[in-house]
């Protein structure tokens, strides 16, 4: 039976095994130290010509980087240390070739994305990783308990959902279709059939812009709910983002450590999520000395800005109608503004857009011609509004844009296993 690094420590005193892959080496006289890397992190093994015989020693030694090892000894914890080490008394490795082309040397960012299949196994990046699938395990796991059905939702669709500008087109047997921007429309006729639905998928979105923030592909995880209002759906997403941070810093708090964010930073006091709305939000932006004209949409500096000055993420709430897509249902007190909302992470920017979608069916259809959309195409989703309408909300957040801000990356490539950027679609 093999155990992972992560188990050694507590197995001090045992003799136990390991296996994984060569990281790095140092030979010291008649002793090797070999740093070996598995699934949950690395540990080191230290070799002993007098244990091991001159043979071995010596091959392990010329061991090229990245060999498969795997390794038996006595798990211990040497005086003053805090990591278990592997003394090790049989081991077999498999040579890797030995040109493997990351160094310890800082790279390029553009090498290291062309070498992405191979740098993905850097310690850092490894963590990156395993945080990732638990935040993403963290979303299904809050949905499920809280009564969501998981509704997987067609990525080749014959309309947008986020505004025309930003869709990849795909020729379907001489049709144009489009790779879904947001499963959102698919949920609304889930939720007359099962009231609370969620997907997470792959979203599409051919943006040109070449930002830190940006991806082409990304993953959304996309809650919708039938009888919850705009409100509601503030609410409901301030326990989520509670719930999904809380159980990833429980999980990963290793990797939080390892890759410098504390766990703790991750858990929020009792107080509320504050709620600005838009209009006092462009009031604080223009003592921050920033002008935004009514109408406008916030910049990605006008959120970093408001950003700055929160200790927990927060709203943005009643967003005018015209910078927001053409689902949002207006606020009946005045019909400029839509019940639609982002949450901006502190020091960020908008993790999730979310809010209330329009329920009168004529409303919305005012809304698809505005929109230049074709109501041929959307006639299934004023369906929805013809049988059996109800308030319904629901959200989006970015399990990249969620993940950059946990793990405070510099760039969101490092958020997913291969990013896809404007410039970039390989490996
Ligand atoms: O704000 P967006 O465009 O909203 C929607 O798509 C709604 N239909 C969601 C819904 O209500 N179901 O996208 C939702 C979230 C954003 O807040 C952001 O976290 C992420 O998806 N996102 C991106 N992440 C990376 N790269 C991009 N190009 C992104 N565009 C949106
Ligand atoms: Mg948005």
């Amino acid at each position: 039976m093999f155990i992972h690094t992560k188990d050694l420590k507590s197995r001090a005193g045992e003799d136990v095994r390991l296996r994984g892959w060569l990281f790095s080496k140092q030979a010291r006289g008649r002793l090797c130290f070999l740093v070996l890397r598995d699934g949950e992190g690395t540990a080191q093994l230290v070799c002993e010509r007098g244990i091991l015989g001159d043979a071995v020693f010596e091959s392990l030694k010329s061991l090229p980087l990245e060999s498969p090892i795997e390794a038996e000894g006595r798990a211990r914890v040497p005086e003053g240390r805090a990591e278990a080490e592997l003394a090790v008394s049989s081991i077999e490795a498999a040579p890797s070739a030995d040109d493997w082309p990351i160094g310890r040397k800082d790279h390029g960012p553009d090498f290291l994305m062309e070498k992405r299949h191979l740098w993905l196994r850097s310690p850092r990046q490894a963590a990156i990783l395993r945080v990732r699938s638990s935040l993403e395990f963290a979303c299904v796991e809050f949905l499920h308990k809280e009564g969501f059905h998981r509704f997987d939702s067609p990525l080749v669709t014959p309309t947008a959902c986020e505004g025309t500008t930003e869709l990849f087109e795909l020729d379907y047997f001489g049709k144009s279709a489009y790779l879904s921007q947001s499963a959102q429309l698919y949920s609304e006729a889930g939720i007359a059939a099962l009231e609370r639905v969620y997907s997470l998928g792959p979203c599409f979105r051919a943006e040109k812009s070449v930002t830190r923030r940006h991806l082409t592909e990304f993953w959304g995880v996309e809650p919708e709910m039938a009888h919850v209002d705009a409100e509601g759906n503030m609410v409901f997403q301030e326990r989520f983002i509670r719930a999904i941070l809380r159980k990833v810093a429980e999980e990963r708090a290793g990797d939080l450590a390892f890759l410098g964010r504390d766990p703790e930073s991750l858990v929020f006091g009792p107080a509320p999520f504050p709620v600005l709305l838009y209009d006092e939000a462009l009031a604080r932006l223009s003592r921050l000395g920033r002008g935004v004209s009514w109408g406008e949409d916030l910049s990605v500096e006008d959120e970093e800005a408001l950003a700055a000055d929160f200790a927990t993420p927060f709203f943005v709430y009643k967003y005018p109608v015209r910078c927001r897509a053409f689902y949002i249902e207006p606020d009946p007190a005045d019909p400029r503004l839509a019940l639609s909302s982002d949450c901006l992470a502190p020091g960020l920017g908008e993790i999730i857009t979310g809010g209330q979608r329009a329920s009168d069916h004529d409303f919305l259809k005012s809304r698809i011609v505005e929109h230049g959309l074709s109501l041929e195409d959307f006639a299934w989703y004023l369906d929805l509004r013809r049988y059996g309408s109800v308030t319904h909300s629901g959200f989006g957040m970015g399990i990249e844009r969620m993940l950059r801000w946990i793990l405070d990356l510099h760039h969101i490539r490092e958020a997913i296993p291969f990013a896809r950027t404007p410039q970039r679609f390989a490996p």
